[in-house]
């Protein structure tokens, strides 16, 4: 079964409590909240303040992506606020093992994303380690962008890894997912399908959260 995640950045913030209760009520499994800096990324989504206000009314697992430079700094503040999967980018963590460990002692499931320039190969050392590796199949930044069609190879070569190694972790796919992506992106090894534009803009959000789990459905 693939998990659906629908993104919140996608969501009208004057009508957060709104779009989430929605999420609550569809058959999405995790609540994906986008978290940029202006630094990591060319674009500011919010902080904090705003995970919190999520979590007060989310009924689903908050899955954080956190898309700044020195999460460290932040790791225990988004905990707090309701995080119970923290996933850094690789790109930004010299010190990757040590983050890794550090999320797993505040009590999170630890991630890990790669932008679509960075080989699934670079994470082979701590893969024993995580509970998710997020697949970024656009350049991170901004809802709505192209798919990358890459992205199915980088999911096969991922999950080829992971059943060599015998270890377990989900297979997260973030950015362009749509219904005519999202079966053949389940077929390559996908667990987790985080979709934002495609929830949001449609005409009736319940179901086509309901289309997407329903198409992953082999
Ligand atoms: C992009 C974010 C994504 C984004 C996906 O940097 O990490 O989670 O919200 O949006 P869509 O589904 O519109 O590509
Ligand atoms: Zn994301």
């Amino acid at each position: 079964m693939t998990f659906i995640a629908p993104s919140i950045l996608a969501a009208d913030f004057a009508n957060l409590q709104r779009d989430i209760e929605m999420i609550n009520q569809s058959e999405a499994d995790y609540i994906h909240v986008d978290i940029m800096d202006g630094v990591f990324v060319p674009n500011i989504s919010f902080g904090i303040p705003v995970c919190q206000a999520a979590q007060r009314h989310a009924k689903k697992p908050l899955d954080v992506h956190l898309m700044i430079v020195e999460p460290d700094r932040y790791l225990e503040d988004f905990r707090k606020a309701g995080a119970e999967i923290l996933t850094v980018h690789y790109e930004a963590c010299p010190h990757l093992h040590r983050t890794i460990q550090r999320i797993k002692e505040l009590g999170a499931k630890p991630g890990v994303a790669i932008n679509p320039h960075t080989p699934v190969e670079l994470l082979s050392e701590v893969l024993g380690d995580l509970s998710l590796v997020l697949i970024m199949s656009v350049n991170p930044g901004f809802g709505g962008q192209t798919f990358i069609e890459n992205t199915y190879r980088k999911v096969a070569r991922l999950s080829q890894m992971r059943a060599d190694s015998m270890v377990d972790f989900q297979i997260e796919i973030d950015g362009g997912v749509q219904l005519h992506n999202a079966s053949q992106l389940a077929k390559a090894g996908a667990d987790v399908l985080v979709a934002g534009s495609f929830v949001f803009n449609s005409e009736n959000p319940l179901k086509t959260i309901a289309d997407l789990k329903r198409s992953t459905e082999i």
